[in-house]
């Protein structure tokens, strides 16, 4: 299994303590939390199936689609392009289904994003897209393939200067904000969890 956790990633002797810093240690055992989910592990292992990367991205969908929806309607003017449910719409496609199945996928209830926490939800959406081009890079190997990567490969170089920057962006919040950011960021991590425990408990493989 390949390691590239984020867990140990470390701010310390870095002052004064940006927005940036203290979303990303306020996170950091979450995020241990959800790459040690099964169905992360799987994505890692070196048995993992076609069938299942299929069912990975269906089970995406059922989270971001409702996570660029929320965010459409509380990210205001630092909202960036919420295209990550397209390029998971074109992967599934790609690897077989069709627009009835991918409308037919499950869903996920997520609760409204308020706006002084907006930052929280986009560090969320917009870090996430930094490791999946970690992930891509191990998938397309894994697979010897070039099909099916758009979500993780998202917009490659693109993302690294979206990741710059957001991370302006966000320490340039106002600092009376930093709590909400903090919840925010907390709160998606949270839903992603318990989408993806909720698939655990099902047969992997079942889109
Ligand atoms: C097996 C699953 C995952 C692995 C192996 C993984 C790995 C990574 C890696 C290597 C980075 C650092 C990328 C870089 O700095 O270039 C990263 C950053 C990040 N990931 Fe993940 N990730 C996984 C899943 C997720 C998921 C599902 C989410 C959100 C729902 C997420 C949220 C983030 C965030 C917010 C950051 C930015 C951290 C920061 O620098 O402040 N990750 N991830």
């Amino acid at each position: 299994m390949l390691d590239v956790r984020i867990a140990e990633r470390s701010d310390e002797g870095r002052e004064p303590l940006s927005h940036l810093a203290v979303v990303r240690a306020a996170t950091r055992a979450a995020h241990a939390k959800i790459e040690a989910l099964p169905s992360m592990v799987r994505l890692m292992s070196d048995d993992f199936s076609p069938a299942e990367y299929r069912a990975h991205l269906a089970r995406l969908l059922g989270f971001y689609e409702p996570l660029e929806s929320a965010l459409a309607r509380s990210a205001g003017d630092v909202r960036p392009p919420l295209l990550r449910s397209r390029f998971l719409i074109a992967d599934l496609l790609q690897l077989g289904l069709t627009l009835e199945q991918i409308c037919a996928l499950p869903r996920c209830e997520l609760p409204s994003i308020a706006s002084p926490g907006a930052f929280g939800a986009l560090y969320v959406y917009e870090g996430a897209a930094l490791g999946g081009q970690v992930i891509a890079r191990r998938l397309q190997r894994f697979f010897r393939s070039e099909r099916g990567f758009a979500f993780y490969r998202c917009d490659a170089l693109g993302t690294r200067d979206r990741w710059i920057a957001f991370c302006n962006s966000i320490n340039a919040a106002a600092a009376e904000n930093q709590a909400a950011i903090c919840d925010a960021a907390l709160a998606v991590f949270d839903a992603f969890c318990q989408w993806f425990e909720r698939e655990d408990d099902r047969t992997a493989g079942d889109v």
